[in-house]
């Protein structure tokens, strides 16, 4: 049985977005909102086969993310068989394949969402990272598999190797894709993903043309819950999910084994805290009282800068800017919080933070005894 099987039902996990779910933010979300299962940005299958440097930047991780799963993009099987064994190598509880990335540079090649289109190499690319990872499993070597000599190299100074001497299990694999490529095709694209036997399969409610527009579409998923389910694989829905109650309903109405949040994460990785009091819900039937979701401005204040302290443990200096953006999304929701962001945009170390941070507290506290502050926020 894989760790997916052990979760407790219904799942609540943290999508995977590139540029977002780096190292830094997957242990924030660990500590503070511990969801069920985390993803991976996802990382491109040649770059983990050839070895690049990037491709186990992204594939850090600390123990506290556990089950972390990695996820995998393109459309070379034969890279596929021996990426897969690399996963299983670097220790992680599960491997991703995405089939959902609308991005040009990423579907126009076929990889992505553009796998919709070719259903057989869909296939191929879920049969061969499986093989990759049941030849591990059987003690296959890494050499014998396949994976480069600097790969080797590398993983042998990994902190999560797993020695050739350590017993093997299979990781499980699955599959997160989207509705269709122009059109909501996930009845026939289904069967297809079916066919290739994983553990897991996660639907974005949307088509790769719609993007990120509109509402994602959960009676579509709906649709195919029952399908899929039948077959023993689980099914996670995807899209627009905002907060543990609109979860709830979601699941409530459209049958599936659990969700993802990416979006609604971001600068509140709090938002995974009150799953239990939902699941007990579910069991019982009844509307549970969620505590109240408005975070302090000084808690977000305190979490910007945790989490930029802690990017500074894990990335060169060089890459900070990376950071900004969590900053931004921190400062929301309180007054003034526009101009904030303007000044964390431009920050260069977790001590500049500090000192804005404690400015712009010292101003406000100042202000408050002068004057009464409108209570518009920005
Ligand atoms: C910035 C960003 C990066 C993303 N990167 C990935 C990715 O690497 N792999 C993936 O499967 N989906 C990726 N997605 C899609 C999300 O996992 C998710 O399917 C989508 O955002 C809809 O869920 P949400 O409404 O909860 O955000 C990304 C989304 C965003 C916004």
């Amino acid at each position: 049985m894989s760790f997916w099987q052990q979760l407790p039902l219904p799942i609540i996990g943290l999508a995977p977005m590139d540029g977002v779910t780096d190292a830094a933010f997957r242990q924030i979300v660990a500590r503070h909102g511990n969801p069920d299962v985390i993803f991976t940005e996802f990382t491109h299958v040649g770059d983990l086969f050839h070895g690049q440097p990037k491709a186990f930047e992204a594939f850090r991780y600390s123990e506290n993310e556990r089950p972390i799963v990695a996820q995998l993009y393109g459309k070379d099987p034969d890279q596929f068989y021996t990426a897969a064994q690399v996963v299983c190598a670097l220790g992680f509880d599960g491997l991703d394949i995405n089939m959902g990335c609308p991005s040009k540079n990423v579907a126009s090649s076929g990889s992505g969402a553009g796998l919709i289109k070719t259903p057989e190499l869909a296939l191929a690319i879920m049969a061969s990272a499986r093989q990759g990872i049941f030849d591990w499993a059987s003690g296959q070597s890494l050499a014998e598999g396949g994976v480069k000599t600097r790969v080797i190299d590398y993983l042998r100074h990994s902190p999560f190797h797993r020695t050739e001497t350590c017993s093997r299990q299979p990781i499980p694999l699955s599959v997160k894709t989207r509705l269709g490529y122009d059109s909501v095709i996930i009845d026939e694209w289904s069967q297809c993903l079916i066919a290739g036997r994983p553990t897991v399969i996660s639907i974005h409610g949307r088509t790769l043309t719609q993007m990120y527009k509109g509402a994602a579409n959960w009676e579509a998923i709906g649709q195919v819950s029952e399908t899929i389910r039948n077959h023993g694989i689980l099914l996670l829905g995807n899209g627009d999910i905002q907060s543990l109650p609109d979860a709830l309903s979601h699941i409530r109405q459209h049958a599936v084994d659990g969700i993802l949040i990416g979006r609604a994460a971001l600068g509140n990785p709090w938002i995974f805290q009150a799953k239990n009091l939902m699941r007990e819900a579910i069991q019982q039937g009844t509307n549970p009282c969620f505590p109240e979701p408005l975070i302090s401005r000084d808690r977000r204040f305190s979490m910007a800068l945790e989490h930029a302290r802690l990017f500074e443990t894990l990335q060169e200096h060089k890459y900070f800017p990376r950071m900004r953006k969590h900053l931004a999304w921190y400062c929301s929701g309180f007054p003034h919080a526009a101009a904030l962001r303007a000044q964390m945009v431009r920050t260069t170390a977790s001590e500049d933070i500090e000192r804005i941070l404690s400015d712009f507290q010292a101003t406000d506290a100042t202000a408050h005894l002068s004057e009464p502050i409108a209570s518009t926020t920005s």
